[in-house]
Protein backbone atom coordinates (compact mmCIF):
# COMPACT_ATOMS: atom_id res chain seq x y z
CA UNK A 1 0.00 0.00 0.00
CA UNK A 2 3.41 2.50 0.05
CA UNK A 3 3.92 5.12 2.51
CA UNK A 4 0.34 6.30 3.95
CA UNK A 5 -0.34 9.57 5.46
CA UNK A 6 -1.49 9.88 9.28
CA UNK A 7 -4.98 10.36 7.87
CA UNK A 8 -4.67 7.73 5.81
CA UNK A 9 -3.10 4.97 7.96
CA UNK A 10 -5.92 5.79 10.90
CA UNK A 11 -8.30 4.76 7.77
CA UNK A 12 -6.82 1.39 6.90
CA UNK A 13 -6.66 0.35 11.17
CA UNK A 14 -10.32 1.19 11.49
CA UNK A 15 -11.20 -0.56 8.71
CA UNK A 16 -9.07 -3.72 9.88
CA UNK A 17 -10.59 -2.77 13.32
CA UNK A 18 -14.37 -2.87 12.04
CA UNK A 19 -14.00 -5.74 9.76
CA UNK A 20 -14.59 -3.25 6.73
CA UNK A 21 -13.50 -3.82 3.19
CA UNK A 22 -12.89 -0.84 1.11
CA UNK A 23 -13.39 -0.86 -2.65
CA UNK A 24 -12.78 1.83 -4.68
CA UNK A 25 -13.47 2.78 -8.65
CA UNK A 26 -10.69 3.80 -11.01
CA UNK A 27 -11.70 7.27 -11.20
CA UNK A 28 -11.17 7.70 -7.44
CA UNK A 29 -8.90 10.97 -6.24
CA UNK A 30 -5.26 9.02 -5.64
CA UNK A 31 -5.32 9.50 -1.79
CA UNK A 32 -8.73 7.64 -2.03
CA UNK A 33 -7.66 4.79 -4.53
CA UNK A 34 -4.13 4.28 -2.04
CA UNK A 35 -6.07 3.29 1.35
CA UNK A 36 -9.08 1.26 -0.38
CA UNK A 37 -8.96 -2.88 -0.23
CA UNK A 38 -9.81 -3.21 -3.96
CA UNK A 39 -9.61 -0.80 -6.86
CA UNK A 40 -11.43 -1.86 -10.28
CA UNK A 41 -14.18 -1.08 -12.49
CA UNK A 42 -17.86 -1.69 -12.40
CA UNK A 43 -17.82 -5.27 -13.09
CA UNK A 44 -14.90 -5.62 -10.67
CA UNK A 45 -15.85 -3.81 -7.59
CA UNK A 46 -19.73 -5.49 -7.80
CA UNK A 47 -17.62 -9.20 -8.07
CA UNK A 48 -15.57 -8.11 -5.17
CA UNK A 49 -18.97 -6.75 -3.29
CA UNK A 50 -20.33 -10.01 -3.27
CA UNK A 51 -17.29 -12.51 -2.32
CA UNK A 52 -15.76 -10.12 0.22
CA UNK A 53 -15.69 -11.50 3.84
CA UNK A 54 -15.94 -8.44 5.58
CA UNK A 55 -19.55 -7.92 7.12
CA UNK A 56 -19.35 -4.02 6.03
CA UNK A 57 -18.47 -2.26 2.53
CA UNK A 58 -17.32 1.34 2.33
CA UNK A 59 -17.85 2.14 -1.45
CA UNK A 60 -15.78 5.20 -3.01
CA UNK A 61 -17.42 5.80 -6.17
CA UNK A 62 -21.09 6.83 -7.64
CA UNK A 63 -24.18 5.91 -5.87
CA UNK A 64 -25.56 3.20 -8.49
CA UNK A 65 -22.19 1.20 -7.52
CA UNK A 66 -23.05 1.46 -3.61
CA UNK A 67 -26.53 0.12 -4.41
CA UNK A 68 -25.92 -2.82 -6.68
CA UNK A 69 -23.17 -3.89 -3.46
CA UNK A 70 -26.34 -3.49 -1.00
CA UNK A 71 -28.31 -5.14 -3.75
CA UNK A 72 -25.77 -7.98 -3.78
CA UNK A 73 -25.04 -8.62 -0.12
CA UNK A 74 -28.67 -7.15 1.71
CA UNK A 75 -27.47 -8.58 4.89
CA UNK A 76 -23.98 -6.18 4.53
CA UNK A 77 -24.04 -2.87 5.81
CA UNK A 78 -23.15 -0.65 2.86
CA UNK A 79 -21.44 2.78 3.29
CA UNK A 80 -21.26 5.26 0.67
CA UNK A 81 -19.45 8.27 2.25
CA UNK A 82 -20.37 11.07 0.09
CA UNK A 83 -24.31 10.03 -1.28
CA UNK A 84 -24.46 13.53 -3.09
CA UNK A 85 -22.05 11.66 -5.11
CA UNK A 86 -24.15 10.41 -8.15
CA UNK A 87 -23.97 9.62 -11.80
CA UNK A 88 -25.67 12.12 -13.69
CA UNK A 89 -26.50 9.62 -16.46
CA UNK A 90 -27.91 6.55 -14.04
CA UNK A 91 -30.75 10.00 -13.76
CA UNK A 92 -31.44 9.87 -17.50
CA UNK A 93 -33.77 6.73 -16.85
CA UNK A 94 -36.49 5.97 -14.45
CA UNK A 95 -38.41 3.28 -13.38
CA UNK A 96 -41.75 4.85 -14.91
CA UNK A 97 -40.42 6.23 -17.85
CA UNK A 98 -39.24 2.60 -18.81
CA UNK A 99 -42.25 0.52 -18.08
CA UNK A 100 -44.07 3.01 -20.28
CA UNK A 101 -41.38 2.43 -23.23
CA UNK A 102 -41.72 -1.17 -22.60
CA UNK A 103 -45.20 -0.83 -23.58
CA UNK A 104 -44.15 0.22 -27.20
CA UNK A 105 -42.02 -2.94 -27.46
CA UNK A 106 -43.97 -5.75 -26.27
CA UNK A 107 -41.72 -8.95 -25.00
CA UNK A 108 -38.39 -6.99 -26.27
CA UNK A 109 -35.94 -7.96 -23.20
CA UNK A 110 -34.19 -4.66 -21.46
CA UNK A 111 -30.68 -4.62 -20.66
CA UNK A 112 -29.93 -2.28 -18.32
CA UNK A 113 -26.18 -0.64 -17.58
CA UNK A 114 -25.41 -0.77 -14.13
CA UNK A 115 -25.11 3.00 -14.48
CA UNK A 116 -28.76 2.75 -13.47
CA UNK A 117 -30.53 3.48 -10.33
CA UNK A 118 -32.13 0.16 -8.54
CA UNK A 119 -35.39 1.63 -8.96
CA UNK A 120 -34.55 1.08 -12.85
CA UNK A 121 -32.59 -1.95 -11.94
CA UNK A 122 -36.14 -3.37 -10.58
CA UNK A 123 -37.98 -2.88 -13.83
CA UNK A 124 -35.29 -5.03 -16.24
CA UNK A 125 -34.41 -8.43 -17.74
CA UNK A 126 -30.23 -8.28 -17.10
CA UNK A 127 -27.58 -5.60 -16.07
CA UNK A 128 -24.61 -5.14 -17.87
CA UNK A 129 -21.24 -3.09 -17.56
CA UNK A 130 -18.87 -1.88 -19.78
CA UNK A 131 -16.31 -4.69 -19.27
CA UNK A 132 -19.39 -7.90 -20.28
CA UNK A 133 -21.92 -5.55 -22.37
CA UNK A 134 -21.27 -7.15 -25.75
CA UNK A 135 -21.98 -10.21 -24.07
CA UNK A 136 -24.53 -9.82 -22.21
CA UNK A 137 -26.72 -8.35 -25.32
CA UNK A 138 -25.53 -11.48 -27.03
CA UNK A 139 -26.73 -14.17 -24.27
CA UNK A 140 -30.17 -13.29 -25.13
CA UNK A 141 -32.10 -15.11 -27.53
CA UNK A 142 -34.07 -12.09 -28.81
CA UNK A 143 -32.95 -10.78 -31.98
CA UNK A 144 -34.37 -7.27 -30.70
CA UNK A 145 -32.79 -5.86 -26.75
CA UNK A 146 -34.07 -2.37 -25.13
CA UNK A 147 -30.49 -1.04 -24.10
CA UNK A 148 -30.57 1.75 -21.40
CA UNK A 149 -29.72 4.24 -20.71
CA UNK A 150 -26.09 5.42 -22.47
CA UNK A 151 -26.75 5.62 -26.54
CA UNK A 152 -22.93 5.58 -26.81
CA UNK A 153 -22.80 2.33 -25.22
CA UNK A 154 -25.28 0.93 -26.81
CA UNK A 155 -24.56 1.91 -30.51
CA UNK A 156 -21.59 0.05 -29.47
CA UNK A 157 -22.58 -2.92 -29.10
CA UNK A 158 -25.03 -2.68 -32.34
CA UNK A 159 -21.54 -2.43 -34.08
CA UNK A 160 -20.59 -5.79 -32.62
CA UNK A 161 -23.36 -7.51 -33.04
CA UNK A 162 -24.74 -6.51 -36.26
CA UNK A 163 -27.25 -9.59 -35.99
CA UNK A 164 -29.21 -7.82 -33.24
CA UNK A 165 -31.31 -5.07 -33.35
CA UNK A 166 -30.81 -2.64 -30.12
CA UNK A 167 -33.50 -0.13 -29.26
CA UNK A 168 -31.74 2.90 -27.80
CA UNK A 169 -32.46 5.14 -25.00
CA UNK A 170 -31.36 8.75 -25.23
CA UNK A 171 -28.95 8.60 -22.13
CA UNK A 172 -25.23 9.56 -22.28
CA UNK A 173 -22.03 10.37 -19.95
CA UNK A 174 -21.37 13.89 -20.01
CA UNK A 175 -17.61 13.05 -19.68
CA UNK A 176 -17.14 10.61 -22.14
CA UNK A 177 -19.55 12.60 -24.56
CA UNK A 178 -17.79 15.37 -24.53
CA UNK A 179 -14.20 13.69 -25.67
CA UNK A 180 -13.36 14.75 -29.26
CA UNK A 181 -12.09 13.89 -32.10
CA UNK A 182 -9.85 17.16 -32.07
CA UNK A 183 -8.80 15.90 -28.81
CA UNK A 184 -7.33 12.59 -29.77
CA UNK A 185 -6.10 13.47 -33.06
CA UNK A 186 -3.99 16.43 -31.34
CA UNK A 187 -2.87 14.43 -28.23
CA UNK A 188 -1.67 11.94 -31.45
CA UNK A 189 0.29 14.54 -33.02
CA UNK A 190 2.06 15.36 -29.46
CA UNK A 191 2.40 11.90 -28.86
CA UNK A 192 3.05 9.77 -32.55
CA UNK A 193 3.81 6.08 -31.30
CA UNK A 194 1.12 6.05 -28.53
CA UNK A 195 -1.93 3.93 -28.83
CA UNK A 196 -5.54 5.13 -28.45
CA UNK A 197 -7.61 3.10 -25.62
CA UNK A 198 -11.14 4.32 -25.20
CA UNK A 199 -14.38 3.34 -23.21
CA UNK A 200 -17.32 2.57 -24.87
CA UNK A 201 -19.42 5.27 -23.34
CA UNK A 202 -17.37 7.52 -25.53
CA UNK A 203 -19.01 9.03 -29.06
CA UNK A 204 -18.96 6.60 -32.19
CA UNK A 205 -16.52 9.04 -33.90
CA UNK A 206 -14.32 8.95 -31.08
CA UNK A 207 -13.83 5.00 -31.25
CA UNK A 208 -13.73 5.07 -34.42
CA UNK A 209 -10.04 6.58 -34.04
CA UNK A 210 -9.18 4.38 -31.30
CA UNK A 211 -6.76 1.41 -31.16
CA UNK A 212 -8.69 -0.37 -28.51
CA UNK A 213 -12.57 0.09 -26.93
CA UNK A 214 -12.63 -1.45 -23.48
CA UNK A 215 -13.90 -0.81 -19.65
CA UNK A 216 -11.25 0.99 -17.75
CA UNK A 217 -10.02 -2.37 -16.26
CA UNK A 218 -9.76 -3.55 -19.88
CA UNK A 219 -7.42 -0.75 -20.96
CA UNK A 220 -5.22 -1.65 -17.70
CA UNK A 221 -5.17 -5.53 -18.67
CA UNK A 222 -4.27 -4.70 -22.74
CA UNK A 223 -1.87 -1.36 -21.92
CA UNK A 224 0.24 -4.30 -19.34
CA UNK A 225 -0.41 -7.15 -22.40
CA UNK A 226 0.84 -5.05 -25.42
CA UNK A 227 4.03 -4.22 -26.76
CA UNK A 228 3.56 -0.87 -26.85
CA UNK A 229 4.98 1.76 -24.72
CA UNK A 230 3.00 4.86 -24.43
CA UNK A 231 -1.03 4.96 -24.79
CA UNK A 232 -3.36 8.17 -25.14
CA UNK A 233 -6.29 7.37 -22.66
CA UNK A 234 -9.65 8.30 -23.83
CA UNK A 235 -11.80 8.37 -20.43
CA UNK A 236 -11.85 10.26 -17.41
CA UNK A 237 -8.35 10.95 -16.11
CA UNK A 238 -8.63 9.48 -12.43
CA UNK A 239 -7.80 6.03 -14.40
CA UNK A 240 -4.33 7.42 -15.54
CA UNK A 241 -2.80 7.37 -11.63
CA UNK A 242 -3.55 3.65 -11.51
CA UNK A 243 -2.28 2.90 -14.58
CA UNK A 244 1.25 5.03 -13.83
CA UNK A 245 1.02 3.34 -10.55
CA UNK A 246 0.58 -0.78 -11.85
CA UNK A 247 2.63 -0.18 -14.87
CA UNK A 248 5.40 2.39 -14.07
CA UNK A 249 7.63 1.29 -16.92
CA UNK A 250 5.01 2.32 -19.45
CA UNK A 251 3.48 6.00 -20.74
CA UNK A 252 -0.27 6.99 -19.95
CA UNK A 253 -1.47 10.34 -21.80
CA UNK A 254 -4.28 11.61 -20.13
CA UNK A 255 -7.10 13.93 -21.72
CA UNK A 256 -6.91 16.55 -18.91
CA UNK A 257 -10.51 18.17 -19.32
CA UNK A 258 -11.74 14.17 -19.02
CA UNK A 259 -13.21 14.75 -15.34
CA UNK A 260 -15.76 13.22 -13.66
CA UNK A 261 -17.09 16.02 -10.94
CA UNK A 262 -18.83 13.29 -9.08
CA UNK A 263 -16.38 10.27 -8.65
CA UNK A 264 -14.26 13.50 -7.35
CA UNK A 265 -16.62 14.06 -4.46
CA UNK A 266 -15.53 11.98 -2.11
CA UNK A 267 -12.27 13.13 -0.28
CA UNK A 268 -9.89 11.43 2.24
CA UNK A 269 -11.39 13.01 5.66
CA UNK A 270 -15.05 11.52 4.12
CA UNK A 271 -13.87 8.33 4.22
CA UNK A 272 -12.55 8.68 7.92
CA UNK A 273 -15.63 10.66 9.49
CA UNK A 274 -17.65 7.64 7.65
CA UNK A 275 -15.60 5.28 9.13
CA UNK A 276 -15.98 6.70 12.80
CA UNK A 277 -19.45 6.92 12.29
CA UNK A 278 -20.62 4.39 10.30
CA UNK A 279 -22.09 5.65 8.09
CA UNK A 280 -23.91 7.01 5.57
CA UNK A 281 -24.77 3.71 4.98
CA UNK A 282 -26.87 2.77 1.53
CA UNK A 283 -30.71 1.83 2.43
CA UNK A 284 -32.86 0.12 -0.27
CA UNK A 285 -36.68 -1.29 0.35
CA UNK A 286 -36.93 -5.04 0.07
CA UNK A 287 -38.78 -5.16 -2.73
CA UNK A 288 -36.12 -3.54 -4.59
CA UNK A 289 -33.77 -5.26 -3.54
CA UNK A 290 -35.99 -8.38 -4.64
CA UNK A 291 -36.47 -7.45 -7.77
CA UNK A 292 -32.36 -5.89 -8.19
CA UNK A 293 -31.21 -9.45 -7.82
CA UNK A 294 -32.12 -11.03 -10.79
CA UNK A 295 -30.48 -9.18 -13.31
CA UNK A 296 -27.40 -8.68 -11.57
CA UNK A 297 -26.69 -12.36 -10.85
CA UNK A 298 -27.50 -12.98 -14.33
CA UNK A 299 -25.02 -10.45 -15.48
CA UNK A 300 -22.55 -11.94 -13.24
CA UNK A 301 -22.88 -15.81 -13.33
CA UNK A 302 -21.89 -14.80 -17.39
CA UNK A 303 -18.59 -14.49 -15.79
P1 LIG B 1 -16.04 1.07 -15.89
O1 LIG B 1 -16.97 0.01 -15.43
O2 LIG B 1 -15.43 0.80 -17.24
O3 LIG B 1 -14.98 1.38 -14.88
O4 LIG B 1 -16.88 2.41 -16.13
C1 LIG B 1 -17.67 2.98 -15.14
C2 LIG B 1 -18.06 4.34 -15.48
O5 LIG B 1 -18.74 5.01 -14.75
C3 LIG B 1 -17.59 4.85 -16.75
O6 LIG B 1 -17.83 6.19 -16.85
FE1 LIG C 1 -21.37 8.56 -14.67
FE2 LIG C 1 -19.82 9.35 -16.66
FE3 LIG C 1 -19.13 9.92 -14.18
FE4 LIG C 1 -18.98 7.41 -15.12
S1 LIG C 1 -17.80 9.17 -15.78
S2 LIG C 1 -19.82 8.04 -13.15
S3 LIG C 1 -20.77 7.35 -16.44
S4 LIG C 1 -20.95 10.67 -15.27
Amino acid sequence: MGRLSPIQGRIRELAIEKDIVILAHNYQIPEVQDIADIVGDSLILAMKATRAPQSTILFCGVDFMAESAKALSPEKRVIHPVPGSRCPMAHMVDGESLREFRKGHPGVPVVAYVNTTAETKAEVDICCTSANAVKVVASLESEKVIFVPDSNLGQYVQSQLPEKEIILWPGYCHVHNDITVEQIVGKKDEHPEALVLVHPECTPAVINVADKVASTEGMIRYARESPAGEFIIGTEEGLVYRMRKDIPDKVFIPLETAVCPNMKKIGIEDVLMALEKMGPTVELDEDIIERNRPPLERMLSLG
